[in-house]
């Protein structure tokens, strides 16, 4: 049984696969899916496809998507913008395939917290995975058979923290905080001791609706107010801006390093004072306080006292596959 660790974040949807004992390969793509054939994406990409899935299975017939960010050049939304029924399972399917996985399955998932704490919801989704059997496709890829047994389903965040203890076994016992930056919303978990281990603290967790996606768009608003025009670029320039520090608009270059600044800035403005709020004196007992998520990054340069885990992105998706290891018998550690 191959073991996969997935999580389908409002931005982007990330995949940790393990390859012979090691969480060795990894894939992630923008959470969006739409309805799409062949001949819809070789139009846009020029007769290269890139990103069609193909699902077949006996009850309905054979389904096409374009996934990611061909998903989006077609108009989809992101997941979870219009509610997520039907995008679900071919994003988990997407990511099977990226990671290069095929046959029988485990798959440990992660929700946005939100998501998770409404309990109808996450029934639904991991009844949408659970006992599939299909055969998919990855860009005309040869198809490949999948049938997914046992389905965990796990609050994003928690799986950045398991991540953390692999990393730092010391932590585990007691006061952790942990921020999960993500597109567009940001995780806030607090992990506090109980017999010698730490469980995460529902009541002192939260999310809140401010993520990399704001400061991007601080950077669009500030970019049209310089070229005083209504001036609104589509998400991947404004990060290729950022990424370089300048955009070129009508033959002007604008600057963009300090709006970014100052919006991740405002980003962790807002963090620190949540997190105050929720945690209160505990904030003075942390023994880390601990970044995840793409946004990671963005925050630590604002957040001196915090600690940006290895691979951010992959944290979640990479403690998630170490959880669903963990109860494999030949992988358990010795004390469970
Ligand atoms: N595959 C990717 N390509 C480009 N940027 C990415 C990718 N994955 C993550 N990021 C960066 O990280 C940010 C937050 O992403 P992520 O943590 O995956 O969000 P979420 O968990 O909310 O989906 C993105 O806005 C982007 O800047
Ligand atoms: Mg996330």
């Amino acid at each position: 049984m191959r073991k996969l660790g997935i999580d389908v974040g409002y931005g982007f949807t990330k995949a940790a696969a393990e390859t012979e004992g090691d969480i060795s390969r990894h894939a992630s793509f923008a959470s969006a899916v739409i309805a799409a054939r062949n001949s819809d994406l070789s139009t846009l990409s020029g007769g290269q496809v890139k990103h069609l899935l193909s699902i077949e299975d006996m009850a309905s017939g054979r389904s096409e998507y374009a996934i990611g960010s061909a998903a989006l050049a077609l108009g989809a939304d992101r997941a979870w913008a219009n509610g997520v029924r039907t995008g679900y399972l071919p994003l988990v399917i997407a990511a099977a395939l990226a990671v290069g996985a095929s046959g029988q399955l485990e798959v440990a998932l992660g929700l946005p917290l939100g998501v998770y704490l409404k309990k109808d919801e996450r029934a639904r989704l991991r009844a949408a995975v659970e006992g599939v059997n299909v055969w998919a496709s990855l860009d005309k890829a040869e198809a490949r058979q999948f049938s997914i047994g046992r389905v965990r389903v796990y609050p994003q965040g928690y799986g950045a923290y398991l991540s953390a203890l692999s990393s730092f076994p010391a932590l585990s016992g007691q006061f952790v905080g942990l921020i999960d930056v993500g597109y567009r919303t940001t995780e806030y978990l607090l992990f506090s001791p109980t017999d010698g281990v730490s469980i995460p603290d529902e009541k002192r967790s939260g999310s809140l609706d401010v993520g990399v996606s704001m400061a991007l768009d601080a950077v669009r608003s500030y970019v049209a107010q310089e070229v005083g025009a209504a001036y609104s670029p589509p998400t991947s320039l404004i990060e290729e801006a950022v990424a370089r520090g300048v955009i070129t608009v009508r033959g002007r270059e604008v600057h963009v390093s300090e709006a970014w600044n100052s919006a991740g800035a405002m980003l962790a403005e807002q963090v620190l004072d949540a997190i105050h709020r929720a945690w209160g004196e505990r904030m003075d007992f942390l023994a880390a306080l601990l970044l995840a998520g793409g946004g990671g990054e963005v925050l630590a340069r604002h957040l001196p006292e915090a600690q940006v885990l290895p691979r951010p992105v992959y944290a979640n998706a990479e403690g998630f596959l170490m959880r669903a290891r963990a109860q494999d018998p030949t992988h358990a550690p010795a004390s469970t």
